[in-house]
């Protein structure tokens, strides 16, 4: 039937631009008798759209009639007693609905979670429908190949401060790319926002695809990378990154949930997001999104060492929690990650700070939910996002007034 609807629409929509179809009925009429099939045949097709053939007694017939003859229509049928119902009661407002239906599918919804290619359709979807502002980018693929797409939003030419965003990087951490893609949503579909005009974002919602895809297929609670060992697969990102690499807080053990890979940046993945951190230019603030813990950490994480500008981070840190708590009450615990925590060498936000040179550095361990924490559900998504979208909006605002 939607098929039928569809292709009949195409046609009238195609032929004729400003047609109307106020007030029109659908009607499914269930003719039971030759007789019956007679009378709907002797109709003049003129006054009624016949959706469907009248071919076999007994199958139900589906017409399209105009205000104009809907009257007489239902008194013929009623004459000829032929039963019916009212399919679709005006035309006009299901072909409204089913136009916002296509144009609320260019949009996103965050009462679920997407899978690997839907996350990349959404990117693609929006640079093709405002690129004037968006760009969509591959830093490369993953090790069993799936395209490591980032999203580039500039709402005027320039150079600007840049905000880069990385999610992902933890399989199982599904807020995390869930998150970074509200956090798009804003930016391009809520364009409401001053900083826009002063800053540039660079976000990868996806940052180990391929341990996400398997956390989708085979194993809920994976964390690392998928690349094989000889013993146990995967290493885990946050644990490759070549800054102060394997000294504390990380595993030489294949098999540990920390295992820091063969080498510095032995994973694809790893070097993909060091060599776009290398070659965007600008970059003033890095975000890393995980969960779970309600935690906000900046550098450094490889041991008791803080950043130079640790005053600077701190005082940041506790703006974005005042904002973020005064929406739904959520706190954060904040600090220098190694002193808050425990250190890990080789995380990705050590590596921007200390490789890449970025200013203002913060990991959020978003909060955590369901059976195991990192198994957020699906209908808390969205007061997740909320709550800290304000508190990334804190930073933006950081950055376009200290940082330009
Ligand atoms: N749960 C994260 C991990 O184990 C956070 C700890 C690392 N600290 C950091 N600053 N990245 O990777
Ligand atoms: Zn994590």
């Amino acid at each position: 039937m939607l098929l039928i609807l569809t292709l009949s629409l195409s046609l009238v929509i195609g032929t004729c631009h400003s047609t109307t179809y106020e007030g029109h009925k659908v009607y499914k009429l269930y003719p039971t008798t030759p007789a019956h099939n007679e009378f709907l045949t002797s109709l003049k097709s003129t006054e009624f759209d016949f959706w469907s053939p009248i071919n076999n007694v007994g199958k139900p017939v589906t017409v399209m009639a105009s205000p104009q003859v809907q009257k007489k229509f239902e008194k013929k049928l009623k004459k000829h007693k032929i039963s019916y119902e009212l399919e679709i009661d005006n035309l006009q407002s299901t072909i409204d609905q089913e136009k916002k239906y296509h144009e609320d599918k260019l949009g996103i919804a965050f009462d679920h979670y997407l899978r690997h290619s839907e996350i990349n359709n959404y990117l693609d979807q929006l640079a093709q429908n405002y690129p004037n502002i968006v760009s969509v980018g591959t830093i490369g693929t993953s090790y069993e190949n799936r395209t490591m797409k980032t999203i580039t939003i500039s709402a005027k030419p320039g150079p600007k401060p840049v905000i880069f965003i990385e999610a992902g990087m933890h399989a199982r951490e599904w807020i995390a790319p869930a998150l970074s893609l509200y956090i798009i949503n804003q930016l391009v579909e809520n364009p409401s926002y001053g900083f826009l005009q002063d800053v540039d974002w660079v976000i990868l919602p996806v940052m180990n695809p391929d341990g996400y895809e398997y956390t989708w297929t085979t194993d809920r609670m994976w964390r690392k990378t998928r690349s094989p060992g000889s013993s146990c697969n995967g290493t885990d990102g946050n644990r490759n990154f070549g800054f102060h690499w394997m000294e504390k807080g990380a595993s030489g053990s294949e098999c540990s949930e920390t295992y820091a890979g063969s080498e510095a940046f032995s994973e694809i993945e790893t070097q993909n997001l060091r060599n776009v951190l290398n070659k965007t230019g600008n970059i003033t603030a890095f975000i890393s999104l995980h969960s779970y813990g309600q935690y906000l950490f900046y550098p450094y994480s490889y041991d008791y060492v803080r950043a130079d500008n640790w005053k600077e981070l701190a005082f940041l840190a506790h703006k974005v929690n005042d904002v973020i708590k005064s929406v739904n009450g959520t706190e954060y615990t904040i600090g220098n990650s190694a002193e808050v925590l425990y250190p890990a060498a080789g995380c990705s936000d050590d590596w921007a700070m200390g490789g890449a040179g970025v200013r203002l550095v913060y990991v959020f361990e978003l909060p955590g939910g369901g059976k195991y924490g990192f198994d957020l559900p699906p209908e808390k998504i969205l007061g997740v996002c909320e709550e800290t979208w304000e508190g990334i909006k804190v930073i933006a605002d950081y950055v376009v007034q200290n940082c330009k």
